[in-house]
């Protein structure tokens, strides 16, 4: 890599690392090193207006690995992940794949970093399937199509868009009803989703940073989060802070407030 460009195969990904993106951002809070100074800059300033960040990743994480664990038990055996991340271990197919080996797992993100990285997302089980698609969630049509090569859509599918629909302002509701609309019966949705709920102010603050940085954000409140799910059986506790989400499972996350995650987690099933 020289320069913020790099090869993947063959071709030359511009990684634009004089500009903040969300996933290093992400990576770094969570103690990372696939990120670079110009969102190291931003995630300090982050950090300075919202303290919590490194501590509302986590549990965010731990929401993933949660959601993912139980619907895997519960007999899901295909999942879309929308908006994967820089690896992170354990990754979700890795989570899915140690309670159901023959789980087959899609990964979609838009960053090229993330693609630079997929091969960490790749190596699953034999049984099992993973793949990793370059996708925009704001052109869910392609995205779909890619994931129909490899997952049965006539089966239940688990999709996730964990802190995913917060970069994607003011499209978030219709996209995720499109997606939702293309799933069988028995699938299940999974979402964490930012709020200014518990932390207004700090909330605020963080938006504005991000939103400088060049990348807008949209924090929604526990209504505008539940509106994500009509139409299918929320799972129990409902629309919950995302250490409250099972907090029996949620391990050293249990006890990380509602304000330092300020983050909303659900599943639903559709009927
Ligand atoms: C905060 S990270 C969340 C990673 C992971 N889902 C988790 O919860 O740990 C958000 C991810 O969404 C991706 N993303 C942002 N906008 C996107 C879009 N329009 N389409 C697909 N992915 C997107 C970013 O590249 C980043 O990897």
């Amino acid at each position: 890599m020289t320069d913020g460009t790099a090869r993947i195969d063959d071709v030359e990904v511009n990684l634009d690392i004089h500009l903040a993106h969300s996933a290093r951002m992400y990576d770094y809070y969570l103690g990372g090193t696939t990120n670079f100074p110009a969102d190291r800059e931003a995630a300090g300033r982050a950090l300075a207006v919202f303290p919590y960040a490194r501590t509302a990743a986590r549990a965010n994480r731990a929401f993933m690995r949660r959601s993912t664990k139980l619907l895997a038990e519960a007999g899901i055996r295909q999942f879309l992940d929308i908006g994967t991340g820089i690896p992170t271990s354990p990754n979700l197919h890795e989570v899915a794949q140690s309670a159901a080996p023959d789980a087959k797992i899609v990964y979609a993100d838009n960053d090229p970093i993330v693609l630079l990285h997929a091969q960490a997302l790749l190596r699953g089980t034999e049984q099992g399937v993973t793949a990793y698609v370059q996708a925009d969630v704001r052109a869910p049509g392609e995205l779909l199509d890619a994931a129909r090569g490899i997952l049965d859509f006539t089966r239940p599918i688990a999709l996730s868009m964990n802190a995913l629909l917060h970069f994607v302002p003011s499209d978030a509701h219709r996209i995720t009803e499109g997606l939702k609309a293309q799933l069988p019966s028995g699938s299940a949705l999974v979402i964490s989703h930012v709020t200014p709920d518990f932390a207004p102010e700090e909330t605020a603050r963080l938006i504005q940073v991000y939103t400088a940085a060049g990348t807008p954000v949209a924090a929604c409140t526990r209504d505008e989060v539940t509106r994500f799910f009509t139409g299918w059986d929320l799972m129990e506790p409902g629309v919950v802070a995302t250490p409250r989400w099972y907090p029996e499972l949620a391990g050293d996350t249990e006890h990380i407030t509602d304000a330092e995650a300020s983050c909303y987690g659900a599943v639903a099933i559709r009927p």
